[in-house]
């Protein structure tokens, strides 16, 4: 069987861990070998630098850097051997969330953005790139993730952020489902959590990966 790419998103505080592990559960009742992981993460080095973008301080485009270099080798050594296997490849953010949060929420350059999603993603010999094939994108008002989010652990660097960046953030997300609508589904997180999973479900179902 085909590999598949799935990529979860949204804003902090909008759920969607909780539903990527139901998947990758129901996933594997089925019968199908699941890779789960994380960006930036998902291999020691990629976790190293993980540590580094969720607790310093540092400018934007070092931020930009950082993420890009995480994913890089995430896809090197975890992604692509993964989707070679026949694998489904669950993964909680990828490059999205850079566009989100260091494009919108921090204002980042957009076209700088690009360039590296293409050094970084395109397919050996080809102008083609690895992208998922569906990108789940939980979407929620800013102001209720903060309220989900508050007293919950201790935030890190995003999460200490103020609601107008999550709604900068937001807009990051819609302007990249803008630009390729049938990669996405838009799951309106507010719902209850049972309400949001069928919908999960039903995308995935869509696409014939689960019956
Ligand atoms: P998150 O996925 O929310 O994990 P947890 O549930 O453990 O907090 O945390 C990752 C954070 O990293 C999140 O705030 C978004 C941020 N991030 C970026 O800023 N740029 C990126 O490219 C990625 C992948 C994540």
């Amino acid at each position: 069987m085909a590999g598949v790419f799935i990529s979860f998103e949204g804003i902090d505080g909008a759920g969607k861990s909780t539903h990527i592990e139901g998947l990758a559960a129901a996933l594997r009742s089925a019968g199908r070998h699941v890779t789960l992981t994380r960006e930036p993460g998902g291999t020691p080095l990629a976790e190293k630098l993980r540590t580094l973008v969720l607790n310093d301080a540092m400018d934007a485009m070092t931020e930009a850097l950082l993420v890009f270099a995480a994913r890089r080798d995430h896809l090197q050594q975890l992604i692509e051997p993964a989707l070679a296997r026949g694998d489904i490849v669950l993964c909680d953010r990828f490059t999205d969330a850079t566009f989100a949060y260091q494009g919108g929420g921090r204002g980042f350059d957009l076209e700088t953005l690009s360039v590296l999603e293409h050094w970084v993603q395109a397919l050996p010999g080809t102008p083609v790139l690895r992208q998922p094939e569906l990108t789940v994108w939980f979407d929620l008002d800013p102001a209720i993730a903060a309220q989900r989010l508050a007293g919950a652990r201790l935030p890190d660097k995003f999460e200490a952020q103020p609601v107008a960046f999550f709604r900068q953030v937001a807009e990051g997300y819609s302007s990249r489902m803008r630009r390729d609508p049938g990669r996405f589904v838009r799951i309106d997180a507010a719902q209850s959590r049972e309400a949001v999973w069928q919908e999960v479900l039903r995308a995935v179902r869509a696409r014939g990966w689960l019956r």
